[in-house]
């Protein structure tokens, strides 16, 4: 049964041929073998923007590179958590006992990455995380390195460039979890110490949220800009929401971190995204050839479709574990693993990008960031760069 399930989940979400058969055939022996078990949440609410961008990275990253690193055959066991912890969890504690998994990796959403930290901790493998962004995350398990970003990161530029750009009096409104509550922190604490004034901070639910009561508060309180923070996936019904209310009319500004006005959405949302200012730290529009060259390779890969924030922490997780194999020789022992890879950097197709040794974060550049027509399609255009940002959300050690 459990086999069948993962054959169907393998095969409904289209795995290509650099993925291992779940029966083992063609499979190299055990100790030749690096089994990776990418646990995602591959239906449900979060599966179109998160977990099938990460997945469809992951295999991107495999196909250009190759399923072969250091003399060892890379094995990746894809699992679908759904966006339920309990889930990631179990499936995580599966994949260590049954499997014997050397690396554990995904995890879509704060909850399910911090579920498994005691996973990694007690298995002393790593714990790729490729997409959840709260700060507290690394500090849950020596063994979890972080290849996606965090909230307090690509913040704190937004808030510093909105007190330079004339905005005075700001609204916050934010998913009520980790990340929202990141976003919210960092934005109040950054704008107010400039001189800034904070009139509301808000908080929508993070599942079936309704924005209306919110975004009518923001009315009434009438600030020069609203800021907004709300997971991958959820920025058009949010960007939907506050048109209807017409905030241009009102003289009131709309600021956000670049997850609301997410690639995977930014044409369907339309041009009602237009002259949205976000702060962020990938846009599929990032003009460089290393971006160039993933673009067309997701795009391949993936149904001619873009990638987005979350597809780069799955593509630039994977060269994490690459690097780290390379540098171990291939030896799969997840203290020597971690160890491997602190201090990697290395030229991602979203800039320069390393792990900080002291705190297994990503160190990354943070885009400002326009929305803009380019050829007849919505992209993010990046206007300003801010460079090599450390989390700055970290608890004082
Ligand atoms: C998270 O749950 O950590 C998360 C999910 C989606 C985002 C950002 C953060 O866009």
């Amino acid at each position: 049964m459990k086999r069948r399930t993962l054959l169907g989940a393998m095969l409904s979400i289209g795995l290509g041929a650099a993925f291992v058969s779940p029966l083992g055939i063609g499979a190299a022996s055990a100790q030749e073998t690096v089994k990776i078990g990418l646990i995602l949440p591959l239906t449900g609410p979060f599966a179109s923007a998160i977990g099938r961008h990460v997945e469809g990275a992951v295999r991107t990253y495999m196909q250009q590179n190759g399923d072969m690193v250091a003399g060892k055959k890379i094995e990746v066991i894809v699992k679908d958590d759904a966006g339920a912890p309990e889930t990631t969890k179990r499936l995580a504690q599966e994949l260590v006992t049954n499997d014997k998994v050397q690396i554990l990796a995904g995890f879509g959403l704060t909850p399910l990455a911090l579920s498994v930290a005691p996973i990694a901790t007690q298995a002393k493998i790593p714990q790729v995380v490729m997409a959840a962004a709260t700060s507290i995350i690394t500090e849950r398990s020596p063994y979890i390195v972080r290849s996606s970003f965090t909230l307090p990161q690509v913040t704190a530029p937004l808030a510093d460039w909105a007190v330079k750009n004339g905005i005075k009096k700001v609204a916050t409104l934010v998913a009520d979890y980790g990340p929202g509550l990141d976003a919210e922190k960092t934005f109040n604490q950054r704008f107010t110490a400039a001189g800034g004034e904070i009139v509301a901070n808000l908080h929508s639910p993070l599942r079936s949220p309704e924005f209306a009561p919110y975004l009518q508060r923001i009315l009434d309180a009438k600030p020069d800009a609203v800021f907004l923070f709300v997971p991958s996936g959820q920025g058009a019904l949010l960007l939907k929401q506050v048109t209807e209310r017409d905030f241009a009319k009102a003289g009131i500004r709309v600021i956000a971190t670049g997850d609301v006005t997410d690639d995977n959405d930014l044409n369907e949302i339309g041009d009602i995204a237009l002259g949205i200012v976000t702060s962020h730290h990938y846009s599929a529009a990032h003009d460089s050839p290393e971006n160039k060259a993933f673009r067309q390779a997701f795009a391949k890969a993936n149904e001619g479709r873009r990638p987005n924030l979350m597809s780069i922490g799955g593509y630039d997780g994977m060269a994490l574990i690459y690097k780290a194999l390379e540098k171990t020789k291939g030896d799969t022992d997840g203290t020597k693993l971690v160890e491997a890879m602190k201090g990697v950097s290395m030229t991602s197709p979203r800039g320069p990008i390393s792990i900080d040794p002291e705190t297994r974060d990503i160190v990354q550049n943070v885009y400002m960031r326009k929305v803009e027509r380019v050829n007849g399609e919505l992209y993010n255009v990046e206007f300003a760069t801010i460079e090599a940002v450390k989390d700055p959300g970290k608890t004082p050690k």
